[in-house]
């Protein structure tokens, strides 16, 4: 281990993001009223470019007029290529309530991105006395960001979570597909004839997670855009979780339910955490480094696995 300790990302509940376009207001009570971790109300490409004065303006009377409960509370502002940008920087600062929690940044390609609207913000805090700091989120969803991935998420210490935004993701990389997530047809590999198809999004989201592992900033996986196939959405969100993700956005309220069952570690995970920590305890007072649990090899790293399983469950529930 390096002498520099992993920090720990924030304890905040991120099993679920769910969205929606800032210019349809009617949502924002549903959305509150959901039991999603974290609300995304969306400026960018959820909305159309003739609508993104209206959205700005309701995302931030919603920050005053809706109650969000324990809710991370986060708006999307549009990406640094466009006109939009500034504009939702400085009115949120400006105007909206000491609720919003965080600014989520699309498409950022260095860190440079980062520093650029924490410039801004932090000069505006300043000005308005803002009471709490806002916090960023970014999205990895170009060939930059991935490139660029491990100083992005030591850019600020205002970043709180990464996501990994499939369909921008895609079309940057110039993959053949129009699926947002999941498995891809034309992605396959044969073994004795029979296909087999392997996670084209796997490297990706390994960088990612060991980037914001590195860093101490939460790793989260971007949207599943066919929110019929509750199936493939379980499976592409185990695979997340396996590899170290807390959670996936919903970008419909079915996929809450689904993304909150994932990403809050089982009763039997739970127990059997609880019982390696026990069974290394016990083999600690008997001055054993390693023992055996459930005819397996259990050690010190064991402690470490366990652990994370049982701070992830205690963090849930509260
Ligand atoms: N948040 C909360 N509630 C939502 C919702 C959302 N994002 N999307 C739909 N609902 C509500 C609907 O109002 C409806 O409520 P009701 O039963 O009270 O009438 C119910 O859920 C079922 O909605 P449905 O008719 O199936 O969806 P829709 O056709 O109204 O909208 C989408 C479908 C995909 C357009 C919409 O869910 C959406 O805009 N999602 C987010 C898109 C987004 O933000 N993209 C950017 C990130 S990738
Ligand atoms: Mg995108």
């Amino acid at each position: 281990m390096s002498f520099r300790l992993q920090p720990a990302p924030p304890a905040r509940p991120n099993r679920c993001q769910l969205f929606a376009p800032g210019s349809r207001a009617a949502l924002f009570p549903k959305m509150a009223a959901s039991a999603a971790d974290v609300i995304n109300l969306d400026l960018e490409d959820s909305v159309a470019p003739d609508d993104k004065a209206e959205a700005r303006a309701n995302v931030i009377a919603a920050s005053h007029d809706i109650d969000w409960g324990q809710k991370t509370l986060s708006v999307r502002i549009n990406g640094l290529d466009t006109a939009w940008w500034v504009r939702d920087v400085v009115d949120l600062v400006e105007q909206a309530g000491p609720r919003l929690d965080r600014i989520m940044i699309p498409k950022v390609g260095c860190a440079a991105d980062v520093y650029a609207v924490d410039a801004i913000v932090t000069g505006l805090e300043r000005q308005t006395g803002r009471s709490r700091p806002l916090a960023f989120e970014v999205i990895i969803e170009s060939a930059a960001g991935i490139t660029h991935v491990a100083e992005i998420a030591a850019s600020s210490p205002r970043l709180e979570a990464m996501s990994l935004g499939a369909a921008d993701f895609a079309a940057s990389m110039g993959m053949q597909t129009t699926g947002i997530g999941g498995t891809q047809e034309n992605y396959y590999m044969l073994h004795d004839g029979a296909r087999h198809w392997p996670d084209p999004w796997h490297w990706a989201q390994a960088a990612m997670v060991a980037a914001c592992r590195t860093h101490g900033v939460l790793p989260v996986d971007g949207p599943f855009g066919d929110f019929s196939d509750d199936d493939g959405f379980i499976a592409q969100a185990r695979r997340s979780a396996t590899l170290g993700m807390v959670g996936k956005w919903a970008i419909h309220p079915r996929q809450v339910a689904l993304a909150n069952a994932v990403f809050t570690p089982s009763e039997a995970a739970v127990t059997e955490a609880r019982e390696i920590l026990a069974a290394m305890d016990a083999a600690r007072a008997r001055g054993e480094g390693a023992t055996v649990y459930k005819g397996r090899l259990v050690d010190i790293a064991s402690i470490r696995q366990a652990e994370v399983i049982v701070r992830q469950a205690d963090l849930i529930n509260g």
